[in-house]
């Protein structure tokens, strides 16, 4: 491991543990969660000159906090709403969930760890976003994020990243596709009157988790 840039995200990682392999080992944890995020350590590094190179740290923090934020996603979607709304019919999601008393909806509970984070962490963000949003605020803004979206319906199995200035900090952008995993994600679309696409299929790309990481 080079003393290549490491941001501030890591750097508190780091600067919480005790071991003096503290920061090696903060990294490494975020490329084995990044490489398990794919599905294998290979797909993440690329071939250069016959050598291989690191992916940057940034592009590990994302690939790390993208396979934790989708895994809680999944769940969420499958032992939480797909059980209780449409297999048990005791409780459904709905937007309205705090005044009608029912289960906050996956996006909504993506935007509010996605709070909760920024709140801890200044230099990392995240969005849930698709180019067919039921809240047309959830549609691209930016060229990564318009590029990005059209990039993960064609390739589901890769990130699309790029690099963009926002402010005045630079930031490392990566767009996961987020894929309907459950039943009540393709039902829920498909019959939700501001929905622009009705034809949503399980597994099929539903939109694209943002995730930006602070460059140094
Ligand atoms: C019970 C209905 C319901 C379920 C279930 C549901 N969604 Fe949504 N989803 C919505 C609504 C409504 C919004 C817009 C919420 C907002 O931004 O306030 C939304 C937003 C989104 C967005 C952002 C773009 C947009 O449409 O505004 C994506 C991407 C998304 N959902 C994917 C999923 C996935 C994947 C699942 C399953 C894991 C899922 N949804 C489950 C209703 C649902």
């Amino acid at each position: 491991m080079t003393d290549a840039p490491i941001s501030m995200f890591t750097r508190r990682i780091a600067a919480r543990s005790v071991s003096p392999h503290s920061r090696a080992r903060a990294v490494a944890v975020a490329a084995a969660l990044g490489a398990a995020a794919l599905g294998g350590g290979c797909a993440n590094r690329r071939a250069v000159g016959g050598t291989t190179e690191e992916p940057a740290v940034e592009r590990r923090i994302a690939d790390a906090m993208y396979a934790v934020l989708s895994a809680d996603r999944a769940t969420y979607a499958r032992e939480v709403v797909d059980r209780l709304q449409n297999q048990d019919k005791v409780l459904r999601a709905g937007e309205h969930f705090r005044d009608e008393k029912l289960l906050p909806l996956p996006a909504q509970m993506l935007r509010m760890a996605a709070e909760e984070i920024r709140k801890q962490h200044h230099d990392l963000a995240v969005a849930l976003l698709s180019e067919w949003p039921i809240n047309r605020q959830n549609a691209a803004h930016t060229d990564i994020e318009r590029a990005g979206l059209r990039a993960v319906v064609e390739h589901p199995d890769r990130p699309y990243t790029g690099e963009e200035v926002l402010g005045k900090q630079r930031f490392f952008t990566a767009v996961y596709a987020d894929k309907a995993v459950s039943n009540a994600c393709v039902d829920c679309h498909n019959k939700h009157e501001d929905s622009p696409r009705h034809d949503f299929k399980s597994g099929d790309v539903l939109g694209g988790v943002v995730i930006r990481v602070a460059k140094m």
